[in-house]
């Protein structure tokens, strides 16, 4: 009754032809893959989108286990990019129109037992196919293969196709447990159902047992004691349902859920009662070289990165369903999903519209049992109002899941609401401008919820090797967004734009195919606005300094602003071990997110009055006259300040080389004496983590491996690997885009290229496991000479 997975031996060819399709003897050239399998392994940029593009060919030769006849023997893709045609010993037995969605097919019929059976598929991944997201332009890559897992299920006669869970009066202590199941057809009186669930330590819960049951069968059961999932403490239970004929158990389906209740009103989201401000990002499905086919361990990977590293709350799965690895994941660790059916911008003709209602009915039967979705995305991402589709797709998965509300993502205002949630692509702010519109300036639904599905993004490319300033300024950005969100009640949460960079088409991007739109690169290391949200954490200290306080870095030596990202209660400023002032949130300019960031704008402390002996007045003016040097340049000081500097000079009888004397000694120090800063965080009155920021001395790796011990279950497995290149401080080097060299040794093999270059001091890369148990290793030289090897295991669990 498990599954039965079929990742392994597939045949594959990049030009498909009858042939192979329909011969077992292929005479032409093969490759043996394994799925997730991407169709090309591309560059990490500068590639176009024909190296993806391609009708492709897939075939794998099997001899039926003899007890599987008499049964179905379910053939499930979970994800084939982008049309399929699946063919058993010739037949046509499967079609598929949509590279994000699951698809099924009983093998049965047209199996021939006590033979070799070719099972071929014919997949199409060009991008003038007339299927969502195709038509017009798409910002992100849409990639080619099969690329997520295959695997087959032996049934019996009859079966239980899907079971439907809905939780209800979460909040008193007797819950509602609704299931809804559906059998493969209409079953005699000699049927029956049981259903139990099991808890986190898999103890039984009984519920009961239902007799004469039709094929869409619904049992609700009252439950009690029973903890809720949140995101806090996401408690999953499994609902198990047997299907008996008399005594016999003929099949059984898990299913596991939480007893939740995820409600959207216009004051907010409310999560079993309790209101949460959303706070999220946007995913993309994509990795570098290989695109979308990544099995579990990285899907898990981007889960973890966005709670745990990221503090949110809440992720957008832009612009299609994804890996069911990645949602279960969410589900999990309590991370809440906001996700949408497949669509960029364009809708196209009946046909097209036609696969689109396919893809939500799709999207809501296969994802509608995650606790961890809140909201069903129908509307195709920044499109036109289009009523009569739109009232067709809000059916839909009102009809399939009552129990969730819809919304679509528009970047048009006011434009028509047939959602229960208005949800806007909110590009407003620019720098300048506020964080972000007011809801009614938005829409004039003003009774329905309202949220903002992306902000930033495309506003403000940033990449790791932009200079200082533009990276701060990214974060910045990001900080006022967030601050404005929080201000607003009627404003539900947002989703940034985005979670990391991701390759793109030649119509957007930087011109190389990639949007560095991330607050993460693509290999996931953090530019410096993740800390932004890193800073709402509470089980690590974050203390992140936007500088690296050379003042060589900034035009004409201004440094300009210096920020503090930290979660902790304060920060304390030394310049040469000498105390200068201890800072908090409290400093800040944003006034209403978490542990907001914090402005540094005092290097001087008590010096002017303890070295120069200055009046208290008279060191306050001078530091303001300094800081605000600092961050113009002499030549274009705001009024204010050219007014402080001109009573400096009438009142207390400064002169100009005065300040210029000031500046050299405390600011600007060119040729000076070594400077070192260090910056701590403080918690609860005890230093709880040190950055320092010196002069560079030693360049070395901090390599971050997600897991080494590498198990083959359903496939290969992926261990995702982060290189930094920091200084004996530990300080991201920036600047550091020097080539290393990868080697692997034992039961692994790389991702991508065994030579890459640093970019902004960071990089990554990935290894894969190859079928075999043992040892291996990954060995990484350069850095001025030095090698650095990691060690992994790999076990086998068929
Ligand atoms: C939005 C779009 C996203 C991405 C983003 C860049 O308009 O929905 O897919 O292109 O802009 O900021």
């Amino acid at each position: 009754m498990d599954k039965i997975f079929w990742n392994n031996n597939w045949q594959f060819v990049e030009e498909c032809n009858n042939e192979f399709l329909f011969q077992k003897e292929y005479t032409g050239d093969i490759q043996m893959v394994r799925i997730p399998h991407t169709n090309v392994v591309t560059e990490f940029n500068y590639f176009g989108d024909e190296v993806y593009q391609m009708q492709m060919g897939y075939r794998k030769i099997f001899t039926p286990e003899q007890e599987w006849e008499g049964k179905h023997v379910l053939l499930t893709f979970e994800g084939a990019a982008h049309h399929a045609q699946v063919y058993l010993n010739g037949k046509l037995i499967g079609e598929h129109f949509s590279g994000y969605t699951a698809f099924q097919m009983d093998l049965a019929p047209h199996l021939r037992f006590g033979e070799e059976n070719l099972l071929s598929v014919f997949l199409d991944s060009r991008e003038d196919l007339n299927i969502p997201p195709f038509g017009k332009v798409v910002d992100y890559m849409t990639y080619g293969g099969i690329y997520r897992d295959v695997y087959i299920e032996v049934k019996e006669k009859y079966y239980i196709e899907d079971v439907f869970v809905v939780t209800t009066d979460v909040t008193k202590s007797l819950k509602q447990l609704k299931t809804e199941i559906t059998l493969n057809s209409e079953v005699g009186p000699e049927y029956h159902i049981r259903q139990y669930m099991t808890n986190q330590f898999n103890e039984i819960i009984e519920l009961g047992e239902s007799n004469r049951i039709s094929s869409n069968h619904i049992l609700q059961w009252g439950v009690e004691d029973v903890e809720l999932w949140n995101v806090d403490s996401p408690t999953l239970y499994t609902l198990v349902t047997e299907l008996y004929e008399n005594k016999t158990k003929v099949d059984e389906k898990k299913v596991r859920f939480g007893f939740r209740e995820a409600i959207f009103k216009k004051d907010g989201f409310y999560l079993n009662g309790q209101k949460i401000k959303l706070r999220g990002l946007n995913r993309h499905q994509s990795y570098p070289y290989v695109g979308y086919a990544m099995p579990k361990s990285p899907q898990i990977r981007d889960a973890d990165i966005l709670k745990e590293e990221l503090g949110l709350n809440a992720v957008r799965t832009s612009h299609y369903p994804q890996s069911q690895y990645f949602i279960d994941r969410c589900d999990e660790i309590g991370l809440l999903v906001f996700t949408e059916f497949p669509g960029w911008q364009h809708i196209g003709d009946e046909k097209w519209k036609e696969i689109a209602c396919k893809n939500v009915e799709e999207m809501v039967l296969q994802y509608r049992n995650h606790p961890s979705i809140i909201i069903w995305g129908v509307r195709i991402n920044e499109s036109r109002d289009d009523d009569e589709f739109y009232t067709k797709t809000n059916e839909i998965a009102h009809s399939l899941d009552p129990s969730r509300s819809t919304g679509g993502v528009r970047c048009i205002k006011h434009s028509n609401l047939l959602e229960d949630v208005y949800t806007y692509n909110d590009f407003y702010h620019d720098g300048i401008t506020k964080g972000a519109e007011a809801k009614k300036a938005v829409t004039s639904n003003m009774e329905k919820p309202y949220l903002i599905s992306e902000y930033n993004g495309h506003m403000y490319p940033t990449k790791n090797f932009d200079c200082e300033g533009h990276r701060l300024e990214q974060a910045i950005r990001h900080a006022t967004v967030l601050d404005e969100i929080h201000q607003h009640e009627d404003i539900l949460g947002g989703f940034g734009w985005c979670m990391f960079d991701y390759n793109t088409h030649k119509d957007f991007g930087s011109g190389d195919r990639i949007c560095y739109h991330g607050v993460m690169d693509m290999f996931r290391n953090s530019k410096l606005a993740a800390s932004v949200y890193a800073s709402y954490l509470s089980d690590r200290t974050i203390l992140e300094i936007s500088s690296s306080m050379d003042i060589g870095e900034h035009p004409g030596g201004c440094t300009k602003d210096i920020y503090a990202f930290t979660n902790a209660d304060a920060v304390r400023v030394y310049k040469n071990d000498m105390f200068i002032k201890e800072f908090t949130h409290g400093d800040s300019n944003f006034k209403h997110i978490h542990n907001a960031p914090i402005l540094i704008d005092d290097f001087i402390g008590n010096q002017l009055i303890e070295n120069e002996e200055y009046s208290p007045e008279k060191s306050a003016e001078v530091k303001k006259l300094l800081a605000a040097v600092s961050k113009y340049g002499v030549n274009h000081l705001p009024l204010k300040n050219k007014l402080g500097a001109a009573k400096l000079m009438l009142f207390y009888g400064m002169k100009p080389e005065d300040v210029y004397d000031l500046y050299g000694k405390y600011i600007g120090n060119w040729g000076g004496e070594v400077t070192s800063y260090r910056f701590e965080a403080i918690k609860n009155n005890k230093v709880v983590k040190t950055v320092i920021k010196q002069p560079f001395h030693e360049i070395e790796l901090s390599v971050d491996v997600d897991h080494t011990r590498l198990v083959e279950d359903h496939t290969y497995d992926v261990a995702s690997i982060r290189l930094n290149a920091v200084d004996e401080s530990g300080n991201q080097l920036y600047y550091y885009n020097e080539p290393i060299s990868l080697e692997t040794e034992g039961e692994i093999e790389l991702i991508g290229p065994a030579c890459i270059s640093f970019k902004g001091g960071m990089t990554g890369t990935y290894v894969k496991t190859i079928g075999n148990a043992g040892d291996a290793a990954l060995i990484i030289r350069g850095l001025n000479g030095k090698e650095y090897r990691i060690s992994f295991t790999v076990e086998l669990q068929k």
